[in-house]
C-alpha cells in the first residue's frame, strides 16, 4: 500500500491585477520582473467568499481524480486568511460539495500550511483511518496585505488550489519532513493590525536554504537522486528562490514548474495551484515522481517527494 496524489483543482478570482497597476507605488514593472518573476496576480473582491472559491477548486480536483464525495472521508484546508475564526472552512466546504460528515478542519503554518496538510492526508491513509483525503489551500492575502506598502503589495495575490489523496497499491512511499523555528518569527508576521510585515531578503536566503536542505534530506531518505524526480513543485514565492534551489539540488530548469508569474505568492494555495496548473498542460502523469517544498511565517518549512 502506498499514497498517491489523484487529482488536482485550482480556483482564481476573476480580477487580474498587472505590475502596471502597483506604479503609485513608486514601483516598475521591470523591478518586479527582474527581482521576483512576477507579471500579475488575482484579487478577491472585498465582499466574496473564500470558501465559495475554494470549493469550486475542491470539485475540480475531485472530478480530475473520478473519486465521489461519499468516499472523501477527511477535509483538511490551509489557510491563514479565512473568511471567519471558527469554524474553519473545511466543514463549509465539505458541506457545499456534499461529502457527508467528514474530518473536517483547518490548518494555519503559513506559506509551509498545505504541506502541513498533505503529511496530515499520508499519515492519515497509511495509519488506515481514510481511503481519500481532500486537502485545499485557499487565500485572501488581499485582506491582510498594506496596500500602500511596495515591498509586500506587489509580490501577494489570492487563490485556491485542491488535491485529492488516495490510498493506492505499490509504488513509492510518500517522504515528508516538516519544520518551524520560532526564534524567527520577526521575518515575516500578521500583528494586531492585521497587516502582513516582512524582511524580504533574510527571508530569501533563509528560503533557499530550507527548501534546498530539506528537499535533499526527502530525497535521501526515499533512497532516490534529484535526477529521479519528474516535476519540482516548489512554493510560488519568487522566481528567483525557485532557481536558487533547483541549482542547488542540480534539477534542469525544464522539470521545474513556475506560474509566480500568473498568480503571484498565493501562500498556502501556492503549491496545489502550481500542481493543478501543472496537469492542466499536461506535466504529470500517473506514477510521476514529484518534490514539492515550501517555506513561510514561523519561519516554518515542509519539503516532499510523492508520486502523481
Ligand atoms: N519596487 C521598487 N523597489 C522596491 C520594491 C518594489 N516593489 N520593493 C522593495 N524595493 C526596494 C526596497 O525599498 C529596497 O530599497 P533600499 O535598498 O533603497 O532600501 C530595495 O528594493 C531592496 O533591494 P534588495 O534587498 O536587493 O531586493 P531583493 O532582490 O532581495 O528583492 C524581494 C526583494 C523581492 C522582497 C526578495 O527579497 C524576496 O522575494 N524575498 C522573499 C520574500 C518572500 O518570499 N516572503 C515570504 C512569503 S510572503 C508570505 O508568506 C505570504
Amino acid at each position: 500500500m502506498t499514497v498517491t496524489l489523484a487529482g488536482a483543482g485550482a480556483a482564481l478570482p476573476e480580477r487580474v491585477l498587472s505590475n502596471h497597476d502597483f506604479v503609485h507605488l513608486d514601483t516598475s514593472d521591470e523591478w518586479i520582473v527582474q527581482r521576483t518573476g512576477i507579471r500579475e496576480r488575482r484579487r478577491l473582491a472585498a465582499d466574496a467568499s473564500l470558501a465559495e472559491l475554494a470549493t469550486d477548486a475542491c470539485g475540480r480536483a475531485l472530478a480530475d481524480s473520478g473519486v465521489a464525495p461519499r468516499d472523501i472521508h477527511q477535509v483538511v484546508v490551509a489557510t491563514s486568511t479565512a473568511d471567519r475564526i471558527s469554524p474553519g472552512m473545511a466543514v463549509e466546504i465539505a458541506t457545499r460539495l456534499g461529502i457527508d460528515r467528514p474530518a473536517a478542519f483547518d490548518v494555519s503554518a503559513g506559506c509551509s500550511g498545505f504541506l502541513y496538510a498533505l503529511d496530515h492526508a499520508i499519515a492519515a491513509i497509511e495509519s488506515g483511518r481514510a481511503d481519500h483525503v481532500l486537502v485545499c489551500g485557499a487565500e485572501a492575502l488581499s485582506r491582510i496585505t498594506d496596500h500602500t506598502d511596495r515591498n509586500t503589495a506587489v509580490l501577494l495575490g489570492d487563490g485556491a488550489g485542491a488535491v485529492v489523496v488516495s490510498r493506492a497499491e505499490g509504488g513509492l512511499r510518500p517522504s515528508f519532513v516538516l519544520g518551524s523555528d520560532g526564534t524567527r518569527i520577526d521575518l515575516l508576521h500578521v500583528q494586531q493590525d492585521k497587516l502582513l510585515r516582512m524582511r524580504g531578503r533574510e527571508i530569501f536566503e533563509s528560503a533557499v536554504d530550507l527548501m534546498a536542505g530539506h528537499t535533499e534530506l526527502v530525497l535521501e531518505r526515499a533512497g532516490l537522486g534529484a535526477e529521479a524526480l519528474d516535476l519540482f513543485v516548489a512554493h510560488q514565492a519568487n522566481a528567483r528562490i525557485i532557481h536558487a534551489v533547483r541549482r542547488r539540488l542540480g534539477v534542469p530548469a525544464e522539470r521545474v514548474f513556475l506560474n509566480v508569474d500568473k498568480v503571484a505568492n498565493t501562500s498556502s494555495a501556492s503549491i496545489p495551484l502550481a500542481l493543478a496548473h501543472a496537469g492542466e498542460q499536461q506535466l504529470l502523469h500517473p506514477g510521476a515522481v514529484l518534490g514539492l517544498a515550501a517555506f513561510g511565517a514561523g519561519l516554518s518549512w515542509g519539503a516532499g517527494v510523492i508520486t502523481w
